[in-house]
């Protein structure tokens, strides 16, 4: 294919440069040129500044429209993943003709997981195919065959080891798959730009074409994208507003589990959230995490439970806390699992309003199991570890057998926070023996709450 002239668009002011600067001459910003194909070249691409440029021309015709009531109802028949906790945070299901970006950290498991699905659909008799530009076939094989099971005909499903849009284009054409998935979308090339595999350019373009495709012929696609250190998704950020759905695979790659849960999703709600573990067999499920993370906590000062809501599950979690003596000024403040403004400002209340200061003590803070609970009814889970860890005294006593479980949202006044679901959080407690939990409706401040966990307030320990 002849290689088209492409322009570089300035992403905040629309400025275009036959070649790739630095600096966008039309309005001063740093590395907001982007490369893109010509109006010209555009061809079944969805959307976009440019054609909406195209339609300001005046000089199509006007179109009937009609109220929403009177539109056709369609009854998309979803088709199962094969995997509950999949299905659950898809919103029941795959659709079909739909985009999914699976992001996560490299190790994470993307591969493990869209090559179950891909097992499972094929199983049920589902045309599938799987376009890896990251592995070698004999690779992509070597996995499946740690994953072929009754139910996951991972070794049925065909492969396309391939890094040329074109060609995988052609292929999804040729093949018709109900699912297909494309590991990664930053692998992926399109001749016809310069940009490197994975620039923002390219990520794009390969998407915006693979969805014109998919959605034409009803595939359903997921692409797999890479997250960057930060977090963010590299180049598939670009993405989010393009796709019907995204999905974050999190956890640590040296924990067992994993967590998959929904950013944006067109067809069910962004709260849902998965629990796997990765095993020998690969991702298993876990039905009941709860159960585990329960089991696991420990009876120690500076350990309590958090009554967490994942979307329309409760789920209980060990939130853990150590203050240490500081060497360093300003002192350390690392969290895993939790937001580090909510630890600063849990932080601060403590000293301002509980009378924990931890001014001259590094503070850490641990959800176990690799878990993140991003919702403002940890804080008082949160809080309460820090200070059973500061006073050096378990929460809800030294005999107690089982550990004191908490949710609440701290104010910064000191006051308790009602939170969404406190019925079924307590319910989930109640479940596993921990009772009373600790929560706004039981103690309305967090000097309340201390006490009830803690008992009489005490001076912290030494921490210097
Ligand atoms: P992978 O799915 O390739 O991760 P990603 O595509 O997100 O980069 O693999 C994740 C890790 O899981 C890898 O280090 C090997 C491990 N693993 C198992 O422990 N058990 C298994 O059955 C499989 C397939 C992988
Ligand atoms: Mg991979």
């Amino acid at each position: 294919m002849p290689r088209t002239a492409t322009l570089h668009v300035c992403s905040d002011c629309g400025h275009s440069e036959p070649r790739w600067m630095g600096q966008c001459p039309g309005c001063g910003a740093w590395n907001t040129l982007v490369e893109e194909r010509p109006v010209a070249a555009l061809t079944g691409r969805a959307g976009g500044s440019r054609s909406a440029a195209r339609g300001a021309a005046g000089t199509a015709g006007a179109v009937a429209v009609r109220p929403l009531r009177e539109v056709e109802q369609v009854r998309v028949a979803r088709l199962p993943a094969g995997i509950g906790e999949l299905d659950r945070v898809l919103g029941g299901g795959i659709v079909p003709g739909s985009l999914v970006l699976l992001g996560g950290s490299p190790g994470i498991g993307k591969s493990t997981l869209t090559n179950m699905v891909m097992g499972h659909l094929a199983a049920a008799g589902r045309r599938t195919l799987y376009v890896s530009g990251e592995e070698s076939a004999a690779q992509i094989r070597l996995r499946a065959e740690r994953l072929e099971t009754e139910g996951c005909a991972a070794l049925d499903v065909p492969v396309l080891a391939e890094t040329d849009l074109d060609t995988v284009l052609a292929t999804l054409v040729a093949e018709k798959p109900d699912v297909c998935v494309i590991d990664s979308v930053q692998t992926l090339h399109a001749a016809e730009l310069s940009g490197a595999p994975g620039s923002v350019g390219q990520v794009r373009e390969v998407a915006s074409r693979i969805m014109a495709v998919a959605k034409g012929q009803g595939t359903a696609v997921f692409l797999v994208g890479h997250v960057t250190k930060e977090g963010a998704l590299a180049g598939p950020r670009v993405l989010e507003h393009l796709v019907d759905c995204v999905l974050q695979f999190e956890g640590e790659r040296e924990r067992t589990y994993r967590t998959l849960r929904a950013l944006k999703n067109r067809f069910g709600s962004t709260n849902e959230t998965g629990v796997f573990e990765m095993a020998q067999g690969g991702l298993v499920e876990v039905l009941d995490p709860s159960a585990r993370f329960v089991g696991e906590a420990t009876r120690k000062p500076g350990s309590v439970v958090l009554a967490a809501m994942e979307g329309t599950r409760p789920l209980l979690v060990e939130v853990q806390a150590l203050v240490s003596p500081s060497e360093i000024v300003p002192p350390r403040r690392v969290c895993n699992g939790i937001d580090r403004n909510r630890l600063a400002l849990v932080l601060a209340v403590l000293g301002r309003h509980a009378g924990v200061g931890t001014g001259t003590a590094d503070v850490f803070v641990n959800v176990v199991g690799g878990v993140r609970v991003d919702e403002p009814g940890a804080d008082l889970a949160v809080a309460l570890a820090v200070a059973s860890a500061a006073r050096g005294v378990t929460a809800g006593g030294e005999d107690r057998p089982l550990p004191l479980a908490c949710f609440g949202e701290v104010g910064l006044t000191g006051e308790l926070r009602s939170v969404g679901h406190g019925d079924r959080r307590r319910q989930e407690a109640r479940k596993f023996g921990l009772d009373p939990v600790i929560s706004p409706e039981s103690a309305p401040t967090l000097r309340q709450a201390l006490k009830a966990a803690l008992g009489a307030p005490a001076p912290n320990l030494k921490t210097s």
